[in-house]
């Protein structure tokens, strides 16, 4: 699969006031094409030469504008889109955008993004060359250049005012090539992630089911992580009401048996499966092809054994690297080193469920364990913080299983 360079990565775009804003749009469409999720910010004088409604059918997402928008606020916002963010790019970025990040100003939706999140922040200048060429530019570019601040550009040549020089926006697919050196090799490139998320429903007759309480964030958390990381991800999702994530290739089941066949269908041109969906154990023996009727007694169900997916999964001639979840009540360590061994798995999560935990919920708590004693306690967090810390583990102990082979 080819694996795009901005894959899963999350850009929030800033653009500032100036003619070149218009050059921004195409950038949208690069930025998508490279397989980012793209967010808009309009500074008040972007707004002047371009309009919101451009960047909202490029994105695919509201653009923002004002810090004091009480709507937009009430959806996203601008400490939620600060950290939502792992890219901040403006582009262009005018002489005063610049002044304005150099200083730390905080009075508009834009610089006060950039001084909220901990994403790596990016500039593409664009402005006449007079103004680029001027002591004051280059000394807040430096202060910046000294913060990490990215600068991409500018380019030279002739400009909107008639001059000729520097202070060009780079184009568009230059700029993404630029982001995406800057961003350098990402840990799992080249790597093939097969990930399982949620519940599977059980059919008892047509309208009623035999479920479970996932939601289906934490396995979709994990695949998101493996795609930010380089992964070329498949989803296999159980029925859940989750968006996919950017850039993966999603597959949609409703029973343990239909998450079987998808799962035996991907398994072995995986490199590493991870079953974090809760999968039923049982299934009632037959479905009942009518609605079933009161019949003033109790009504007895017949279960029967559903697959054990990763049972069969490692049962492969080629296995992928194998990666269970333990959800326990109780004991969570004991149970869970031994299922590790049981399922012959190369590294378990695990997470206490019950009221208030691990399902359904937006953070959890998880600990891994893997052959020869190996232990790291994940303390209770964000699914999504936990997902990358974890896919970091997982990519970890994959190289170490490729070493000793
Ligand atoms: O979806 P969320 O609301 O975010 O909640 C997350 C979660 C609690 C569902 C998740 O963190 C989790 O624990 N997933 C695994 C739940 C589970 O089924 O655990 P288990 O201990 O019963 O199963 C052990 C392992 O065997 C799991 O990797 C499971 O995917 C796998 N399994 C189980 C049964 C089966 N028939 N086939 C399987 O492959």
């Amino acid at each position: 699969m080819n694996v795009q360079g901005l894959t899963g990565a999350r850009v929030l775009l800033g653009v500032s006031g100036g003619i070149a804003a218009y050059k921004a749009a195409e950038l949208v469409r690069r930025l998508g094409d490279a397989g980012a999720e793209v967010r808009v910010v309009l500074t008040a004088n972007a707004a002047r030469f371009v309009t919101a409604l451009t960047f909202q059918a490029l994105s695919g997402n509201p653009v923002r504008s004002s810090l004091w928008d009480e709507s937009a606020e009430a959806a996203m916002s601008h400490i939620e889109l600060a950290r939502w963010a792992d890219e901040v790019l403006i582009a262009p970025a005018s002489a005063d955008c610049i002044a304005r990040l150099a200083h730390g100003h905080a009075d508009d939706l834009l610089t006060t993004i950039c001084l909220a999140s901990a994403a790596a922040v990016s500039v593409a200048p664009a402005m006449n060359q007079q103004m680029w060429a001027h002591a004051a530019t280059q000394a807040n570019l430096a202060l910046l250049r000294e913060r990490g601040v990215r600068v991409f550009g500018p380019g030279s040549g002739s400009q909107a005012c008639g001059d000729i020089g520097a202070g060009r926006l780079l184009e568009a697919g230059a700029i993404v090539a630029e982001l995406i050196a800057a961003r350098g090799p990402r840990a799992l490139a080249g790597l093939n992630f097969l990930v399982s998320a949620g519940p599977t429903y059980e059919d008892i007759d047509p309208v009623r089911f035999i479920g479970n309480r996932s939601s289906g964030r934490m396995g979709f958390a994990i695949a998101e992580a493996a795609a930010q990381q380089g992964a070329a991800v498949t989803l296999i999702a159980g029925p859940v009401a989750l968006a996919t994530p950017a850039g993966m290739t999603r597959v949609d089941v409703r029973s343990a048996r239909e998450m079987r066949d998808a799962v035996l269908a991907q398994a072995a041109r995986n490199d590493v499966f991870v079953s974090a969906a809760a999968v039923a154990d049982f299934r009632p023996q037959i479905m009942a092809p009518q609605k079933l009727k009161k019949t003033g007694g109790a009504l007895e169900l017949s279960l029967v054994q559903n697959p054990d997916i990763l049972a069969e999964v490692a049962a492969l001639p080629q296995r992928p690297f194998l990666v269970g979840f333990a959800a326990e009540t109780e004991n969570v360590e004991e149970y869970a080193r031994a299922k590790l061994e049981r399922k012959r798995l190369d590294l378990i999560a695990a997470n206490q469920v019950g009221a208030g935990l691990g399902f359904e919920q937006g953070d959890n708590a998880l600990l891994l364990l893997w052959p020869g004693g190996g232990r790291e306690q994940l303390a209770r967090a964000d699914k999504r913080d936990l997902a990358r810390r974890l896919v970091a583990r997982i990519g970890e102990q994959w190289r170490a299983a490729r070493e000793h082979t």
